[in-house]
């Protein structure tokens, strides 16, 4: 019997219009532009509007995949969102977009792994065509963090953006995507949390407001450490040497670390999608997004090589190989 494979067939993103610059955030918190380019490389971020929600931006950026893909909404089959900022606690994103695509009547969720969120959907996506049970996936991964930012704290408010990013996998014959690695570890659970939720009652002497919370500098340490793991780990699960990936498409997060796991793969700052100046850290949506600005960019081309990367809150991480 033939393999099948998953292939992406069309990408897409939606980013809201307003844009906040590092000086206009010098105006916010006690931060300056010099600094957040040079601790982190990120100049602009875009900020949903008041009444834009997860949901809005992840259809924008399904609609233009599906447009690329040259699929229409009715032969869509699979639907999986990475998120960690849902519109409500249900129903999940997933079921918001099939109504609005008009669509519905098959499995449709959101999974909840923060920053490594699209890497995660993209792994349960290609699992469910390579085994014959979907043939035209969406998977997306769409954030609106600006809404659990405390825009008060200058270590995480100059950090995070909007935004969502989308593509469409079938079948093929041929790779595709080719292999996917997933890990998490929860005793990590301190260094970067939002702690507030629907189960956990708020305790009398609870201080933490309703953000995202971040010991930046132990989170880089981990996260450098991680990503090169889980960057040797593709490679050597696919007999890769050092230089052979055309495009590393890593999660834009900090452009230090992004520095040394490209050094890691023995790959230049050429050979490296970065959005983050633009993006700032969209968590989930920012791995696709990055891809969707390559492919329409002409960068990435049908045949490279890509290596995607995500590391985030848990902590989980997250690979996938593919050829585009
Ligand atoms: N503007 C100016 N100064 C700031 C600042 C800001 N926005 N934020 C923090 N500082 C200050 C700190 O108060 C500290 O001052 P001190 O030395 O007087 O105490 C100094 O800058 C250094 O702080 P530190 O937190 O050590 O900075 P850093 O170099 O580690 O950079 C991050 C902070 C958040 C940019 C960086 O740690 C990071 O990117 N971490 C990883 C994020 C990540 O990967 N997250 C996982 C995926 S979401």
């Amino acid at each position: 019997m033939t393999q099948i494979f998953s292939r992406i067939s069309g990408t897409g993103r939606c980013l809201p219009e307003r844009i906040l610059t590092n000086r206009e955030l010098e105006k916010i918190v006690d931060t300056t532009d010099e600094w957040i380019r040079a601790r982190t490389g990120i100049e602009r971020r875009h900020i949903a509007a008041d009444d834009q929600t997860t949901a809005d931006l992840a259809e924008g950026a399904a609609r233009q995949a599906m447009e690329a893909a040259g699929v229409a909404p009715s032969e869509i089959d699979f639907l999986v969102v990475g998120t960690t900022t849902p519109d409500v606690v249900f129903p999940n994103v997933g079921c918001l977009l099939q109504e609005r695509l008009g669509i519905g009547g098959f499995a449709a969720f959101s999974v909840e792994a923060a920053c490594s969120g699209f890497i995660y959907a993209l792994s349960i996506a290609d699992r469910f065509i390579a085994g014959g049970q979907a043939k035209r996936a969406l998977v997306i991964g769409a954030e609106t963090l600006s809404r659990i930012t405390d825009w008060t704290d200058r270590s995480t408010a100059v950090i995070f953006g909007d935004g969502a990013g989308a593509v469409v996998l079938e079948p093929s014959t041929e790779a595709g995507i080719i292999s996917t690695h997933l890990g998490a570890d929860g005793h990590y659970k301190d260094l970067l949390y939002h702690p507030y939720g629907t189960s956990r009652r708020q305790q009398p002497d609870d201080v933490e407001g309703p953000f995202i919370h971040m010991k930046g500098n132990e989170v880089f340490k981990v996260a450098v450490k991680t990503l090169e793991g889980i960057v040797d780990e593709t490679m050597s699960a696919n007999d890769l040497e050092r230089g052979s990936i055309d495009w590393l498409i890593p999660h834009q997060a900090n452009l230090r670390i992004i520095q040394l796991t490209a050094k890691r793969l023995g790959m230049s700052m050429e050979k490296v999608i970065l959005t983050l100046q633009d993006h700032g850290n969209t968590s989930a949506a920012s791995v696709p997004m990055a891809l969707d600005v390559a492919v329409r960019d002409g960068r990435v081309r049908r045949g490279d090589l890509l290596l995607l990367e995500a590391f985030g809150g848990g902590f989980t991480w997250g690979s996938a190989l593919i050829r585009y």
